[in-house]
């Protein structure tokens, strides 16, 4: 089918349907252009949470699609690439939690939603990257593990400076990928230039950077600043809104690597096949739900 053809099928299904399609920031550009919502992991739970759509086409990676039927126990939701998966949401199994929280019992869980609802369930909080550092503020317990970003933790760590954060070991594979040589080399190209970088990216990094914050957190703070030129630090598919936004100004990708296969994996074609199929539809059980719930709706509730 034609991309003119499809566009047109998904419109009608999605009347059909009463479906809602909700899109991350990384999306390829013709997925942002036909979702009726672009955003951040934070804003798209709250649409996944609010809205009165018996469908949520979730085009983004699985644990975004599984926050969504936590949230939204009641709408199938649906994730149009089967295998777009997190790397770093698989770093973190719910048994290896359990056995960190015996090892640090008086330890308070945060757990970045870059996770699976079994983990969601062992945690006492999660996060994302916009909420985070409020996040941690918020907890009376003086140590906190943080899983599984170890990067978005420390960058906690930095701005909290009366808890001791215990830091899991994962991280994103897309972004671990940016080099200091590569920071370096590109400042040196652009010397007026800002960086906007994502928390996710390792401390060598971040300490780089003019500005650290969540996708649309950097998609604002580019709208708001004078500069003409901006390097961006985190994957590309934000590049689509930025230039849309903002036609005056030039954007830089910090670094080639910046690319995140998973995030990718969603065409036009599968939103199509998504509504006429209804595929692929996520599932929970109850109990891990209830479990996982809490967390979510304890971070909605201060965000
Ligand atoms: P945010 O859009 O919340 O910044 O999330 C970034 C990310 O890596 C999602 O996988
Ligand atoms: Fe996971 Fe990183 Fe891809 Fe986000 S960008 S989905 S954190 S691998």
């Amino acid at each position: 089918m034609e991309q003119k053809q499809l566009i047109e099928e998904i419109i009608k299904l999605k009347k059909e349907r009463d479906a809602i399609i909700l899109a991350h920031n990384y999306q390829v550009p013709e997925v942002q252009d036909i979702a009726d919502i672009v955003g951040d992991s934070l804003a798209l739970s709250k649409h996944a949470a609010n809205t009165s759509h018996k469908v949520i086409v979730f085009c983004g990676v699985h644990f975004m699609a599984e926050s969504a039927k936590i949230l939204s126990p009641d709408k199938t939701v649906l994730l149009p690439a089967r295998d777009a998966g997190c790397p770093m949401a698989e770093m973190v199994t719910a048994d290896r939690l359990r056995e960190m929280k015996a090892k640090y019992p008086e330890a308070a869980v945060v757990c970045y939603v870059n996770s699976s609802a079994e983990v969601k369930a062992e945690a006492d909080i999660c996060c994302t990257s916009s909420n985070a550092v409020k996040v941690v503020e918020s907890i009376k317990n003086k140590q906190i593990i943080f899983a599984p970003d170890q990067n978005l933790g420390s960058y906690v760590a930095k701005k909290v400076k009366d808890k001791e954060i215990i830091l899991w070991k994962g991280f994103c594979i897309t972004h671990k990928r940016v080099k200091v040589d590569e920071v370096k080399k590109i400042k040196e190209l652009f010397p007026d230039a800002k960086i906007l970088a994502h928390p996710e990216c390792e401390p060598e990094i971040q300490a780089l950077a003019d500005f650290l914050g969540s996708t649309s957190e950097i998609i604002k703070e580019a709208r708001e600043i004078p500069e003409k030129d901006i390097i961006i630090g985190t994957e590309e598919g934000v590049l689509h809104i930025l230039r849309k936004e903002n036609p005056d100004k030039n954007f830089y990708l910090l670094s080639p690597g910046l690319i995140c296969q998973n995030m990718k994996k969603t065409r036009l074609e599968d939103v199509y096949l998504s509504l006429l199929n209804m595929q692929y539809e996520i599932t929970l059980d109850e109990d891990i739900r209830l479990k996982a719930l809490k967390t979510l709706d304890k971070m909605l509730e201060i965000s």
